[in-house]
């Protein structure tokens, strides 16, 4: 396998915006997955399981599994599905924050 340079500083990115998860600060870029900033920004844990509170977050990344929903504004979206913008209010599906 040949091994290549890390490139990802070459990578042309859409500006930065700030959204909020659970009243915390999050950074992303505009346009891009709100899934992909969240894990980015280490925020693996996006809801509960309802039948045992087992922890829950991203798995298909393609809006199959529902396992990455997040509450946007009262409605509970998927957030692989959806884009991150500039003064988003997310909230997890926790049982407890
Ligand atoms: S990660 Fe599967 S629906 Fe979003």
């Amino acid at each position: 396998m040949r091994l290549t340079p890390d490139q990802s500083g070459l990578i042309r990115r859409a500006e930065k915006v700030t959204f909020t998860f659970d009243g915390a600060s999050v950074a992303g870029h505009a346009g891009e997955s709100l899934a992909v900033a969240l894990l980015r920004a280490g925020h693996l844990h996006l809801r509960d399981a309802p039948e045992d509170g087992a922890p829950r977050g991203a798995f298909c990344c393609m809006g199959l599994c529902q396992e990455c929903v997040v509450r946007i504004g009262g409605q509970v979206v998927e957030s692989c599905r959806s884009v991150v913008a500039s003064g988003l209010a997310v909230t997890s599906l926790k049982e407890q924050q």
